[in-house]
Parts: C-alpha cells; sequence; structure tokens
C-alpha cells in the first residue's frame, strides 16, 4: 500500500519528558487519516498531527458511531520494532464495527496503516522498561447530517502516544451495585465510544469516595463481577486463575487471552466462569482469594490491593515476587522484549525501510 506522508517542519520530541510519561499525555508528531466514502475506503495519508476539518453536523458527534482500539508498539533488545497481536485487534474492531453499524476496515489497510505510521514516529518510541508507543485506532461517522440515520461516510484515523503505566501503583477498586456499563445484548462487548463516556459518572462517584476504579457487575442483578472498564479482572482462588467468561457485556481483551493463554503455558489451572460477588467476599473472609488484579493493553497487569464491597474494603497483599501476577506480566513483557521466545507469534514486525 502506497501511503503518503507529508513530514512535520518541526518535531515536538523536544518537550517529552521520557522518564514521566504517564498515559496519554503526549501525542506524537504525525497522524494517519483515511476516509471512507462512496462505500470504499480511500487511500490514507500520513500528516503532521492536527486539526481536522469538520462540520458541528458529523453524524457520530449527535449519534455516537465511533469505535477505537488501544495497541502497543515495543523496541525490542535488538531495536526490532513490533506491535503487540495486531490481527486480533482487527478482529475485535471488526465486530464493533459491525455492531455499529460501520463499515469493514481491512485488515491490510489497518496493519499497513499503523506500520507506516509508526515507521514515520520511530524516535518516539520509548525504550525504559513498563513505556510503550500506544496506538489509538479510531473511525467515526463524518456524514454532514442532523436525521437519525446510519452515516455513509467515516473517517479512519491512527493517533500514538508515548506511554509509561496506566496506574502509578496497586489499585483500590469498589463494587459497583448501582449503576451499570452493559447489559447482555447491549454493547459492552464493543469498544465503543459510549461505552466510555456512559461510565464517566459512576466513576467520578468512586473517584470522589476514594477510588481509582469501580468493579461493574451484570446489569440485572449486581451478582456477578464482569469487567473493570479499562481493564478485564482476574483472580487467583485456591490456586488456580479465574476470571469471568465473556459475554455480550464485557470486552474480549487482547491481554485477557494473553495471559489466558500464558497460563497455561505456566501449567496453572485456569477457569473462564461466573465470578459473583459472594463468593470473592467468601474468598477475602477464608483466604482462598489471594490476588486480584486487572488485565488489558494500557493496564497491563495492574495489581488490585482492595476490593470495596457493599461499603466493606477487603484487601490482599500486593508486593509478592512469587504472585502468580508478578510472574506472567514478567513472561508478557520477556516476549514483547525479545528476552523470551515469541513461540505463539504475537509480536508483529514493523518493517522501518
Ligand atoms: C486500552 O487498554 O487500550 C484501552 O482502550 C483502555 C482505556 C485506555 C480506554
Amino acid at each position: 500500500m502506497n501511503i503518503s506522508v507529508e513530514r512535520i517542519k518541526q518535531s515536538k520530541i523536544s518537550s517529552v519528558d521520557f522518564k514521566n510519561l504517564g498515559f496519554g499525555n503526549y501525542i506524537s508528531d504525525h497522524m494517519l487519516v483515511a476516509n471512507y466514502k462512496n462505500s470504499q475506503w480511500q487511500q490514507p495519508q500520513i500528516t503532521p498531527f492536527g486539526e481536522i476539518p469538520m462540520t458541528p453536523a458529523i453524524l457520530s458527534l449527535h449519534y455516537g458511531q465511533s469505535v477505537f482500539e488501544g495497541m502497543k508498539a515495543f523496541k525490542n533488545i535488538k531495536g526490532e520494532v513490533s506491535i503487540f497481536r495486531p490481527q486480533r485487534h482487527h478482529q475485535r474492531l471488526l465486530r464493533s464495527l459491525e455492531r455499529m453499524c460501520m463499515p469493514a476496515i481491512s485488515e491490510a489497510l489497518f496493519i499497513d496503516s499503523l506500520c507506516a505510521l509508526i515507521a514515520a514516529d520511530v524516535s518516539w518510541i520509548p525504550d525504559t522498561e513498563g513505556s510503550a508507543l500506544y496506538l489509538r485506532p479510531v473511525i467515526f461517522a463524518t456524514e454532514s447530517r442532523l436525521g437519525v440515520k446510519i452515516s455513509d461516510e467515516y473517517k479512519f484515523v491512527v493517533l500514538t502516544s508515548p506511554v509509561g503505566p496506566y496506574f502509578a501503583k496497586p489499585v483500590r477498586v469498589k463494587v459497583e451495585e448501582q449503576y451499570v456499563r452493559a447489559a447482555e445484548g447491549g454493547t459492552g462487548f464493543a469498544k465503543c465510544a459510549g461505552n466510555y463516556g456512559g461510565a464517566f459518572y459512576p466513576a467520578e462517584q468512586a473517584r470522589q469516595a476514594g477510588f481509582d476504579q469501580v468493579l461493574w457487575t451484570d446489569a440485572k442483578e449486581h451478582k456477578y463481577i464482569d469487567e473493570s472498564g479499562a481493564m478485564n479482572v482476574m483472580f487467583v482462588f485456591d490456586g488456580k486463575l479465574v476470571t469471568p467468561q465473556l459475554s455480550s457485556s464485557i470486552l474480549d481483551g487482547v491481554t485477557r487471552s494473553s495471559i489466558l493463554t500464558l497460563a497455561y503455558d505456566m501449567g496453572i489451572p485456569k477457569e473462564e466462569r461466573k465470578v459473583s460477588v459472594a463468593e470473592l467476599k467468601a474468598g477475602f473472609e477464608n483466604g482462598k482469594l489471594t490476588e486480584a488484579f486487572g488485565v488489558g493493553t494500557a493496564a497491563v497487569v495492574s495489581t488490585i490491593a482492595t476490593i470495596n464491597i457493599s461499603g466493606k474494603d477487603y484487601s490482599l497483599p500486593t508486593d509478592t515476587n512469587s504472585s502468580f501476577q508478578q510472574r506472567v506480566k514478567k513472561k508478557l513483557n520477556d516476549i514483547r522484549m525479545g528476552n523470551e521466545p515469541d513461540i505463539h507469534n504475537w509480536n508483529y514486525n514493523v518493517p522501518l525501510q
């Protein structure tokens, strides 16, 4: 694919504090944009990151046709650059697009676009442990019209951002027993913008009460754990890795899937099944629940230190190097950095010309 590149005149990279990246604070020099019209995707273009001309009538602003993905690119110990599992992210993007009545995008257009943009901003890939170049493709409706309809026009935009850890320290979460993120049959499994906007209010209430995130429960009874909004959740019960089984209200996380595969490789028994709030509470009380953590592209493996259930804090030890979460986090990192063979072919090599 021939993707044109208009390079920035003056790079902004000198303004980046690579030692204190945080998450999403910097956007790299270039962006990629492709338009969809007349029922097809047009040739993408890479330009300096900046404004895009649009009218306030574009349909995504009014009716929410907007889906995105989150991926990471890494530089390994040999200096090679790879994207972690872009084909699997593309498969999930297709499911999100279908649910939101948006046009599919081919794997070739998706991956070639990511590679070309990474090559343009290769100097933005951080190389300190725990950091990466976060890739944010977003597709949104751009037809300018007020009628409630499926848009006929879209933009595919990719931005990149050098990022550090999403959470600086172990997190405190609160089991949500009032608000709902997603119901069965809704859009919870899709990575659509509205899922995040709808979660802001309950998350803000939780934040004001001293929590980092909410632990979403099922919409019908608030009895079973779904996920945590920016990450899937996993538990270690009695030496077994346990995680809520996928449903239409849970995002099919790529890190979730990778960790389940690595647990198998490491000989750790795993269960994908319903996890009830009552079971968590009992696990804390009888000592069988030994670990809780969030997993996601941004969150990687984030230790959950405290879970608040019906107003009561239950805490777990967070500093054991022998814990499953620490071992699996290291294994994932070693695969990405090239310290361990990539037997599942998860690293997609980015050609840098
Ligand atoms: C990700 O992990 O990539 C996410 O999209 C979660 C959040 C940053 C929106």
